[in-house]
């Protein structure tokens, strides 16, 4: 699939977008190595931290469906400049194999490793 598919899969699933208190509706989609994708959007909460962010609703909706190893991702936010993922988001993109990620505004889209954005997310851990 096409980076541009992806990230247009994205901007769809934002409409769906649950964010009466920050107003600021964030869309991801995730593409599974098994080649389906899976899309969410932000699912906030009056008690603010239990907010859910759009890329773990994303990538929770594919592993509920029984994927386990995902491979690119993309978010997207009507912004200044493309917005960045939170770092619980980053730590489960690594926890099922995302390793690009797109982030992406109305205007400009930028590419990354997810070992850019979380070096070394699982060395040593458990590794006894
Ligand atoms: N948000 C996301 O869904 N993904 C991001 O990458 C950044 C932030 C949401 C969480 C909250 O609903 C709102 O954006 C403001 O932080």
């Amino acid at each position: 699939m096409e980076n541009d598919s992806l990230i247009a899969a994205a901007w769809r699933a934002r409409d769906a977008a649950y964010a009466p208190y920050s107003k600021f509706p964030v869309g991801a989609a995730v593409l599974c190595e098994d080649g389906r994708l899976f899309t969410g959007a932000n699912v906030e909460n009056l008690s603010f931290g239990l907010t859910i962010c759009a890329e773990r609703v994303a990538i929770a909706g594919a592993v509920a469906a029984g994927v386990r190893r995902l491979e690119r991702l993309a978010v997207v936010a009507d912004t200044a400049t493309p917005v960045s993922p939170c770092g619980a988001c980053r730590q489960v993109m690594a926890e099922f194999g995302v390793s690009e990620v797109l982030l992406a505004n109305h205007s400009e889209t930028l590419a990354f490793t997810l070992e850019e954005l979380l070096p070394r997310a699982s060395e040593g851990i458990l590794d006894r």
